[in-house]
């Protein structure tokens, strides 16, 4: 059996990811197996950043949101020789397997570390909820969550003033928060990548809201939309549809804060069932939500499959939208 592992975060960071560090630590632990915690991602993989966890180095952080271990985006881990590098750093320091917490770039990095033959295990974390391979991904829920908390208080301001706001949330190629926001906001329009749409379209939407007599409205954008915020604000300030119109970025405060009790539930078990697959030798695959129980898809898999917003749910927020 491995003797010593490593665990860490990358890319964007996800509420959970810290309860997720922490199962994994001290289900090693547990097992009589030495886990180092790379720091700032592959960066750290590159620069031979480790630093040994014990179970009292991950106390006291189920409750925080970001990542302990520090995160990062870097492109020379990408290259061959950046990846060759990361194995050497690897071998250097005695650790044979490896746990990656992270999104869709991420996880092609830890499956580039399995091509190069390496022990790899995923960890799905992005607010996105864009990984094929789970249902949910960590962060998504408290994202969420964070989401609707806004859409709630603006819809106070709006109804006190007449007005229409527009949401703008994370989301570069899915709208899977977009879409859910709007549904469980109760928003009279989503905007997201999966099915491009015209101002004019957003135009009558609103138009009509007003005439049927409605005392504000809510349209929810996804950062990545084929429509920008701002051209949608200029364009219904330009066509006197009823409301005024305002702006709201939520931007990156959809990614903090504490992680919800889903979040953290999630978070912990996918942790447990990432040190159990490495340690035996299940390795090459990325551990996910399948219906109630955690289950692995191949890491080939959730880097090549696309996943998007499912179409029942976008039908939905249009349906309950009138
Ligand atoms: O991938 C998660 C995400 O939060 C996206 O929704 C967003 O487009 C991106 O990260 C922002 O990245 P950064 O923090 O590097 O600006």
């Amino acid at each position: 059996m491995m003797q010593r592992i490593a665990v860490m975060t990358s890319g964007g960071d996800a509420p959970g990811m810290n309860p997720a560090i922490r199962a994994v630590v001290r289900t090693a632990v547990s097992k009589g197996v030495e886990v180092y915690g790379v720091r700032q991602a592959f960066a750290g993989l590159l620069a031979g950043d480790f630093e040994r966890m014990t179970s009292r180095d991950v106390s006291g952080i189920m409750q925080r949101g970001g990542t302990i271990l520090q995160t990062a985006r870097n492109q020379e881990f990408t290259t061959p020789q950046g990846q060759k590098r990361a194995l050497r750093r690897l071998n250097e320091h005695g650790i044979e397997g490896l746990i990656v917490i992270g999104g869709d770039g991420s996880l092609r990095g830890a499956q580039a570390l399995h091509e190069l033959g390496f022990p790899v295990v995923g960890v799905p974390g992005s607010i996105d909820n864009d990984i094929w391979g789970t249902n949910m991904s960590i962060g998504v829920d408290t994202a969420l969550n964070t989401i609707l908390d806004a859409v709630d208080k603006l819809r106070d301001t709006a109804s006190s003033h007449e007005r229409c706001f527009l949401l703008e949330v994370m989301g570069r190629n899915c709208g899977y928060l977009a879409t859910m926001g709007g549904i469980l906001g109760g928003a009279e329009f989503i905007v997201i990548p999966e099915r491009p749409t015209t101002l004019e379209e957003i135009g009558r939407i609103l138009e009509d809201a007003y005439m049927r007599g409605k005392s504000h409205a809510m349209g929810i954008v996804a950062e990545g939309a084929n429509l920008k915020t701002h051209e949608i604000a200029e364009y219904l300030e330009n066509h006197e549809v009823g409301f005024e119109v305002r702006v709201t970025v939520l931007g990156h405060v959809v990614r903090g804060g504490k992680p919800s009790a889903f979040d953290r539930l999630l978070a912990t078990r996918m942790g447990v069932a990432a040190v159990e697959h490495l340690l035996a030798g299940d390795t090459g695959v990325m551990v996910g939500l399948h219906g109630r129980d955690i289950g692995t898809v191949t890491l080939v898999e959730a880097t090549t499959k696309q996943r998007s917003t499912s179409e029942s749910y976008i039908e939905m927020a249009d349906m309950l939208s009138k």
